[in-house]
This record gives C-alpha cells, sequence and structure tokens, in this order.
C-alpha cells in the first residue's frame, strides 16, 4: 500500500506539473474525487492490521495534502502568467499622438455681429433686442409708411393677421427703444429680418440687419457722419473713406444711401467694387420729425439720426464672400474657412 501511494503521489505531481488549466480540474478529480485513486486506496484501509493503519492513514494524508499543495501552486502560477500575458497585450503608450475631436467654431455671421456689436459699444451705444413677430404699426404705421404707401411694396412682408407680421426690417425697435426711453438714447439693435423674396445669391427670406439709433438735443447730420467714418475705419481699414449718396426713406430726412471706398483697390476700381472704386454700405438719415412726434419725443426740442445694414452684406462684402446661400447650407467645406 505504501508503494501504491508513493506511486500516486509520484503520477500526480508529475501530471500538475505539466497541466494546463484546463487539464488542472481533471487531475483533482482523478486522484482526489469520491471515486479518485487516493480514495480508492483509503477505502482499502479496512483490511490493514491495527498498527499498519494510522501509517498508512498518515501517509494518505501527507500524500492528499501534497497534491492539494501542488495543484494551489500550479493555480497561481497559470494565473500569474495569464496576468501578465494580458498586461503584456493591453500594454497602452501613453506618446501616441491622440484622436483629434472636431472642434466647432463660430459661424462667420455671429462673429461679424459680434464685431460690429464691439465697434458700436466702444462709441457708447447699447444693444437692445426687438421681437421678431411684430405689429404692423411698429414695422409701418409709425415709421412713416402709412397703408397704402408704396414703400410697402418694395418690401414684401409675411404677414400673419392683418396687423401682425415677421419684421422686415430692423427699424421697428427704433419705434419702441423711443416710446419708453428719455433722450439722450445711443442704441444698436440687430436681429434676423423677414422679406418674401426669392432665394438668389444676394437675396434671402431670411437675413440680418443691424440698426442704429442716436437721438439728443442738437444732433445733426455731422454726428451721422462723423460716426459712420468710425465704424468704417474700425471695420474696412483705417484708410477707408465714406460718401453719401442722396437717397429717400420714409423714415428719415434727408436720407442717403453711404458708400465705403473699395478696401481692396483703395478707391482705383477692382472686382470687388465692380470697377467702382465704392461699395454700398448701409442706408441712413436724419430721423423724420413724424417718427420722433409718434413716439412722444418733441422734434422741435430733440433731433436724431438712424442707420440700417445688412448683416450679410457687410459679412460677404469684409470676408470675400460670393453667395448668400452659403451662410445658410451649413456646408463644412465652407463654415471651416472661418
Ligand atoms: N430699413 C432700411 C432697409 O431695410 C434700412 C435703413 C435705412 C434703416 C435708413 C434706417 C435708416 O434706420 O435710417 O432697407
Amino acid at each position: 500500500m505504501k508503494e501504491k501511494l508513493k506511486q500516486i503521489s509520484e503520477e500526480a505531481l508529475r501530471a500538475i506539473e505539466q497541466a494546463t488549466d484546463a487539464s488542472l480540474e481533471q487531475i483533482k478529480i482523478r486522484y482526489l474525487g469520491k471515486k479518485g485513486e487516493l480514495t480508492a486506496v483509503l477505502r482499502g484501509m479496512g483490511a490493514l492490521s491495527p498498527e499498519e493503519r494510522p501509517k498508512i492513514g498518515q501517509l494518505a494524508n501527507e500524500v492528499r495534502e501534497k497534491i492539494e499543495g501542488a495543484i494551489a501552486k500550479k493555480v497561481q502560477e497559470t494565473q500569474a502568467k495569464a496576468m501578465e500575458l494580458k498586461l503584456k497585450a493591453e500594454k497602452i503608450d501613453v506618446t501616441m499622438p491622440g484622436t483629434a475631436l472636431p472642434a466647432g467654431h463660430i459661424h462667420p455671421l455671429t462673429s461679424v455681429q459680434r464685431e460690429l456689436e464691439n465697434i458700436f459699444i466702444g462709441m457708447g451705444f447699447e444693444v437692445v433686442e426687438g421681437p421678431e413677430v411684430e405689429l404692423d404699426y411698429y414695422n409701418f404705421q409709425a415709421l412713416n409708411i402709412p397703408e397704402n404707401h408704396p414703400a410697402r411694396d418694395t418690401q414684401d412682408t409675411f404677414y400673419i393677421t392683418d396687423k401682425i407680421l415677421l419684421r422686415s426690417p430692423t427699424s421697428p425697435v427704433q419705434v419702441r427703444t423711443m416710446e419708453h426711453r428719455k433722450p439722450p438714447i445711443r442704441i444698436i439693435s440687430p436681429g434676423r429680418v423677414y422679406r418674401s423674396d426669392a432665394l438668389d445669391s444676394t437675396h434671402s427670406p431670411l437675413f440680418h440687419q443691424l440698426e442704429g439709433l442716436v437721438v439728443d438735443k442738437g444732433i445733426t447730420m455731422g454726428d451721422l457722419k462723423g460716426t459712420l467714418e468710425t465704424f468704417a475705419k474700425k471695420m474696412f481699414g483705417e484708410n477707408t473713406r465714406i460718401r453719401f449718396r442722396p437717397h429717400h426713406f420714409p423714415f428719415t430726412e434727408p436720407s442717403a444711401e453711404v458708400d465705403a471706398s473699395c478696401f481692396v483697390c483703395g478707391g482705383k476700381g477692382c472686382r470687388l467694387c465692380k470697377g467702382e472704386g465704392w461699395i454700398e454700405i448701409l442706408g441712413a438719415g436724419m430721423v423724420h420729425p413724424f417718427v420722433l412726434s409718434n413716439c412722444g419725443i418733441d422734434p422741435e426740442e430733440y433731433s436724431g439720426f438712424a442707420f440700417g445694414l445688412g448683416i450679410e452684406r457687410i459679412t460677404m462684402i469684409s470676408r470675400g464672400i460670393d453667395d448668400i446661400r452659403l451662410f445658410y447650407e451649413n456646408d463644412q467645406r465652407f463654415l471651416d474657412q472661418f
């Protein structure tokens, strides 16, 4: 029996030595299981003499402990080896360049609007906003454009009801501001405007304007000129000059269209200014006395100037963009250039 136990011990230890992770469990069952080889030997102990029994019993226990110990050690070894392999395979090279996430940026219209706002804020203007869904009264009536006035036809307006519409210029914000504020007033009002124009390279049914209004005692056309010249120099460069061409707007008297000298050719004539040397940048004028009195401001005591510019137009001129539709299509190839 001693021989048998020794044989089992040697066989088992050899098997464990060569075992893989999967075969280890089978070895355990084969030697130590209920029907295992060692158990079979122990069952045969009944036939031994009383003197021999404890000796063999002790030996059998030693063999069991040896096998169990060897198995535990092997398990530990294989687990350590597996972990080592895993760590090697999953090694991270922290010096590898990362995957860059695409970063968004400001839309060119927004950036030009902010630039415009900053220029006028620098001159003491305050930014105010007004509603895009507007009353006919503020959009037309109070601006000296009565019903059946031909100026209503030049701005094809989206009507919601007879009296409610989508504002066609930002000018109604002038009226809303003058209605509840006393002069001195010095505001700009940027925002969306709507006109039922067909979309082409220079027209869009939705675009952006920036309105300006100054009202105080003794405001003159000279103040308007000085303000717009300062603006044009800041926006298009120090050498920029401006000129006023007589025009007509119902809400200003006198009225003018204002050009800036072409900042590409300096006035000599080029492709940008179409050989003119000048580029139209906005409409302006002295606030019509009717508009002042419509808002409860005495035109005998106060005077003011106003101007309105198209933000798309200024952006197209200053950034060399030739099609207004590009602003709204959100084509990354276009947007990424700004
Ligand atoms: N409302 C005019 C337009 O949409 C722009 C404009 C011209 C606004 C002269 C003004 C102004 O305030 O004085 O074409």
